[in-house]
């Protein structure tokens, strides 16, 4: 599938963002593992978060789904059962790291796949301190990567891990596979990383401890314990509003607001950059949904100016960066952004595909090892040329171009779109209404 967008001057209006993936994988994996029933609204039906709910079906779990509401059977610490098959995890980083943990402590064998996308991405990140662990574990692919094949049946020791990089994924996993360790597992983070998983495990009646350090959290859980079933209901994804986010500051007529998104303080590190970048961002209605903050987020169109983008919010925005870059783009000044190799390892490489993207379209950017540097053109009403992108099976580079289209000279045609379903199936629809003029064109028709 392809995007064909014409330029347009207008974002306006509010629009009820895709439901946070983070938190929908988690709902599955915990209401799986519960005793009791699990009920989740505005679940994420988008397909990595269904390749989750597809993978504990394939164990053995029961899970009904009406649309966005979600009811999990859950079947208790020791009820999930061997998969016959492999469990695909599509294009799903979550989904393959999470359940690595998961598998390792399960007295069956399995083997995880993924897409062309997932296969390329390391996994020896989880593997290597499963194994410390006691886990049977092996990335079969060619360089640490997937397929993942686990041997079950083994019993695992307690871990005191500091992670080499600031990970939620790993952090995750290794909490997952300390619930069936005896004694107390600690997880280290080198910095703040989002904290959904400490969050329902606590909403979930298990105790998880964290200590602030000078600069992460050192977080600890005791294993052999039990998770009782809770209701969940999912807000909308911060990672799916920055989109419109950016649309709304960028466009010369831009007025938009986006109901109940999450804004866990893990998370914020879009609002707290565009700010920095002197956007009009209001956070309206705060309040707590299951243990989770959220707000209206109000965006008016702004002038924006580069900035050297802080350390310290780099892991907290770490999925935003490609719509950052639009934003810098069309900033006046410079924006540099440094501490940021992680980018390189997600659904694609985001630094050099944004960098190929953006100078397709005439932005003067410069490729560092850990980050990029961009020339912003705010000053000028055409901040970008028109051309063809590749987003290369990554949803956030389809969807940045997308919202590039609002200060661009000419038509910008982005190919492999069919990946947005993984994330925000809806996006092009909400865009429309919003202001894009935006055309799906369905390649194997045509
Ligand atoms: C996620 C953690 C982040 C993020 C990913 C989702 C999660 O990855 O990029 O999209 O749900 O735990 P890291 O593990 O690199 O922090």
């Amino acid at each position: 599938m392809k995007y064909h967008i014409t330029p347009s001057t207008t974002f306006t209006g509010m629009h009820k963002v895709a439901p946070d993936k983070s938190i929908s994988h988690r709902s599955i994996m915990f209401g799986s593992l519960a005793n009791g029933v699990t009920r989740v609204t505005n679940f994420l039906e988008g397909e990595d978060a269904l390749s989750t709910l597809q993978a504990f079906r394939d164990m053995g779990v029961q899970i009904d789904r009406d649309g966005d509401k979600v009811t999990i059977y859950g079947v208790g610490m020791g009820g999930l059962k061997a998969p016959k098959k492999p469990l695909d995890m599509g294009n799903s980083g979550t989904s393959m790291r999470l359940l690595s943990g998961i598998l390792s402590a399960q007295d069956f064998d399995s083997t995880m796949i993924g897409d062309e996308s997932l296969s390329k991405r390391p996994m020896e990140r989880v593997a290597k301190p499963l194994r410390q662990m006691g886990a049977v574990i092996a990335t079969t692919g060619e360089k640490g990567t997937p397929p993942i094949t686990i041997t079950g049946g083994q019993t695992l020791s307690a871990i005191h891990y500091n992670m080499p990089m600031a990970s939620a994924q790993v952090k995750s996993c290794l909490l997952l596979a300390g619930l069936w360790v005896k004694g107390e597992t600690v997880v280290i983070e080198p910095e703040i990383t989002r904290d959904h998983t400490e969050r329902m495990l606590n909403a979930f009646g298990y105790d998880v401890k964290v200590t602030p350090l000078q600069n992460g959290n050192e977080i600890r859980l005791t294993g052999g314990g039990q998770l009782t079933a809770c209701d969940i209901e999912v807000p909308a994804d911060i990672s799916a509003a920055a989109f419109f986010m950016v649309a709304g500051l960028i466009a010369k007529t831009g007025d938009v607001v986006l109901p109940k998104v999450g804004i866990n303080p893990t998370r914020t590190g879009v609002i707290d950059i565009l700010r920095l970048m002197g956007a009009d961002i209001t956070l309206q209605n705060q309040t707590l949904v299951g243990g989770e903050p959220v707000a209206d987020i109000c965006v008016k169109s702004s002038p924006l100016h580069g900035i050297e983008i802080p350390l310290h919010l780099v892991p907290l925005a770490i999925d935003e960066f490609p719509v950052i870059f639009i934003a810098s783009s069309c900033a006046t000044g410079k924006t540099v952004l440094r501490g940021a190799e992680e980018l390189r390892v997600k659904e694609s490489d985001r630094i050099q595909v944004m960098a190929d993207g953006l100078t397709t379209l005439g932005i003067d950017c410069t490729v560092l090892d850990d980050g990029i540097e961009i020339i912003g053109r705010g000053q000028s009403e055409f901040v970008f040329g028109g051309g063809e992108i590749e987003c290369h099976h990554d949803h956030r580079i389809a969807m940045s171009f997308a919202v590039a289209s609002l200060r661009a000279s000419d038509e910008i045609v982005i190919n492999g779109t069919q990946t947005v379903a993984t994330s925000f199936p809806n996006f092009a629809t909400l865009a429309k209404e919003a202001g894009l003029h935006l055309e799906i064109v369905d390649t194997d028709l045509s």
